[in-house]
């Protein structure tokens, strides 16, 4: 058996979780010939209260505990501080599972290299344990993308369902942050930017390995009333917050904004904190997938998933290698927008 020392970046919603399913897979782990070890994980107060499933674990705020590990799972939040995490562990060569988006779509200049040579896993960062990530970077990378169209907050989408349900906005965000599916601030999922970061690094994945985080439009769902959600399930219509990559002339365009869907919708069909992707191909056609995107257990599946790729040999998720050519004469689906 092999000895594997893991280290985690973070004890929160996704950390703890992650552990968990750790603990629960250790047999799956040995059967694959991995010896399990965990390095204390790193975390801002190591003094806080914490329960955990996976027996003795220990904690710290001192970044040197990553040295010993063989591979590092990054589930903090931010761009800072996690940028410099992650970059001391790919200077010294080890793999990196991330669920963090923000860092992937704002510090894509510092951590290209790292996804290009296949040292960066990043599959739980967008719709959570949904797989979109593998698929994208494999199988579905033979066909040219036409357009993609996401539901990508799970947060978001939560609180329309609420919304639709008589709940208030501020009611529905209190229990999408109580049900740890918001982020840190929540503002990053209610003005579209959570879900801005996740269509940015779909973007790098499917039409533009260099597609610019700045160059994304963004509307989130602060302004939106009860009664304009109701309103729209009362005419046969859902309000949903969905993200697109679309072709705009001769370039790419990318935005997120409230739009109002029929109630069949593909895109419809998802409620609550589930989400959706439709990915329209030359080769593939359509495909849809929906799924969790948002919650520590569903997060922590791809995390766990994509360590599980890694001791079987698969690269990390690459970005596509050159941009895709603009199709000419398709006209992407267009959605009433709010
Ligand atoms: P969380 O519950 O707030 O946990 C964050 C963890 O990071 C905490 O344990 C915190 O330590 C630690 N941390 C924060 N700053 C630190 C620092 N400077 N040094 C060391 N540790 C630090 O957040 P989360 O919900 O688990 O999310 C983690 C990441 O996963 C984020 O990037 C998020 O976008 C992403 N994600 C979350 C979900 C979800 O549903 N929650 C789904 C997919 C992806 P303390 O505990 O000591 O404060
Ligand atoms: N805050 C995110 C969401 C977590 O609500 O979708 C999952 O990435």
């Amino acid at each position: 058996m092999k000895r594997l020392n893991i280290g985690i970046i973070g004890g929160g919603t996704v950390g703890s979780s992650a552990l968990s399913l750790l603990w629960k897979r250790k047999a799956l782990f040995e059967h694959m010939g991995f010896d399990l070890h965990l390095s204390p994980v790193l975390v801002r107060d190591p003094n806080k209260t914490r329960e955990f499933e996976y027996p003795n674990v220990t904690f710290s705020d001192d970044p040197a505990v990553l040295e010993q590990a063989d591979i590092v799972l990054a589930l903090m939040g931010g761009t800072t501080k996690v940028l410099e995490f992650m970059l001391g562990q790919l200077k010294a060569g080890k793999p990196i599972i991330t669920a963090n988006k923000a860092v992937l779509a704002e510090r894509w200049d510092a951590l290209k290299p790292y996804s290009e040579n296949g040292q960066l896993y990043f599959e739980s960062s967008v719709m959570a344990g949904t797989p979109v990530i593998g698929p994208l970077c494999g199988t579905l990378r033979s066909s040219d993308t036409l357009e993609l169209h996401a539901i990508l907050s799970g947060t978001c989408n939560y609180i329309l369902t609420r919304m639709e349900a008589g709940a208030s906005y501020d009611d529905a965000l209190i229990e999408a942050q109580d049900l740890g599916y918001a982020e840190d601030p929540p503002t990053l999922d209610v003005g579209g930017f959570d879900a801005a970061h996740k269509l940015c690094v779909l973007a790098r994945m499917t039409v533009d390995p260099d597609f610019a985080f700045a160059k994304l439009e963004v509307k989130g769902i602060e302004g939106l009333s009860s009664e304009r959600v109701q309103t729209a399930v009362k005419n046969g219509k859902r309000v949903k917050l969905v993200g697109s990559i679309v072709p705009n002339g001769s370039e790419w365009q990318a935005k997120v904004r409230p739009v109002i869907l029929d109630a069949d919708h593909p895109l419809a069909q998802a409620a609550s904190s589930r989400n959706t992707l439709l990915f329209n191909g030359d080769a593939c056609g359509t495909v849809i997938v929906q799924g969790g995107g948002a919650g520590g257990m569903v997060t922590a599946s791809a995390v766990i998933g994509d360590l599980i790729d890694h001791l079987a040999g698969v690269s990390g998720h690459k970005p596509r290698p050159e941009v895709t050519k603009v199709p000419v004469g398709f006209y992407a689906e267009v959605f009433e927008e709010i």
